[in-house]
C-alpha cells in the first residue's frame, strides 16, 4: 500500500470510529444533520456558506461533529474539569503560542482566546489535525482532549497541540451563538 493510500484509509477508519464512538455524538448527529441539509446552499452560494447548528441537546462534557465546507467541525460543550485543565497550562508549554481563532486574528494561545464564550465552555474548531489532515478522536490522548492516532499528535481540552508532529493547534472558525442554544458557523 502506498504512502497516500495508507493516508487515505487512516482519514476513512479514523472518520467512522468517530462517526460510531459516542451514542452521544450520534444521536445529536442525527438531529443536526436534517439541519444543516435544509440549509445546503445551492452551489452558486457556496462560497458564502454559514450553517446555524442547534446545541441544546449538548451535555457538559459531551461534543457533536458537524459536517461544513466539506469538513468536520468538533462542538464541545466543555465540562468544568476540563475547562480548569485547559485555563492551568502556561502559554510557555505550548509548542504552538497562537490561538489560531479566526475570530480573534493573531492573539496568544491562552484557553480564554479559543473559547467562543468567556466562562470557556463552549469550544468551537476543525475537527482536521493540522498534521496531514487526519480526523482526530475525541476524549482520547495524554492531555484529556483529542488524538491524532494517524501519527500520534495530542491536542489538549483547548484543542492545542501538546505532544507529536502537528505544527498547530486545531484552527477556531468564525463561529457566534446567534441564540441561547444556536451556533452559526461562518
Ligand atoms: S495526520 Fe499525522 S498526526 Fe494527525
Amino acid at each position: 500500500m502506498s504512502h497516500a493510500e495508507e493516508e487515505h484509509e487512516g482519514n476513512r477508519r479514523d472518520f467512522l470510529y468517530y462517526a460510531t464512538a459516542g451514542a452521544g455524538a450520534v444521536t445529536a448527529g442525527a438531529a443536526v444533520w436534517p439541519l444543516v441539509n435544509q440549509m445546503n446552499p445551492s452551489a452558486d452560494v457556496l462560497a458564502l456558506s454559514s450553517i446555524r447548528v442547534d446545541v441544546s441537546s449538548l451535555e457538559p462534557g459531551s461534543q457533536l461533529t458537524v459536517k461544513w465546507l466539506g469538513k468536520p467541525v468538533f462542538i464541545r460543550r466543555r465540562s468544568e474539569e476540563e475547562i480548569s485543565a485547559a485555563r492551568d497550562v502556561a502559554i510557555s508549554d505550548l509548542p504552538d503560542g497562537i490561538a489560531r481563532n479566526d475570530n480573534l486574528g493573531d492573539v496568544p494561545a491562552d484557553d480564554e482566546n479559543r473559547t467562543l464564550d468567556e466562562a470557556g465552555e463552549w469550544l468551537v474548531m476543525m475537527g482536521v489535525c493540522t498534521h496531514l489532515g487526519c480526523v482526530p478522536l475525541g476524549d482520547a490522548g495524554d492531555f484529556g482532549g483529542w488524538f491524532c492516532p494517524c501519527h500520534g499528535s495530542h491536542y489538549d481540552t483547548a484543542g492545542r497541540i501538546r505532544k507529536g508532529p502537528a505544527p498547530t493547534n486545531l484552527p477556531v472558525p468564525v463561529a457566534e451563538f446567534v441564540d441561547e442554544t444556536t451556533i452559526k458557523l461562518g
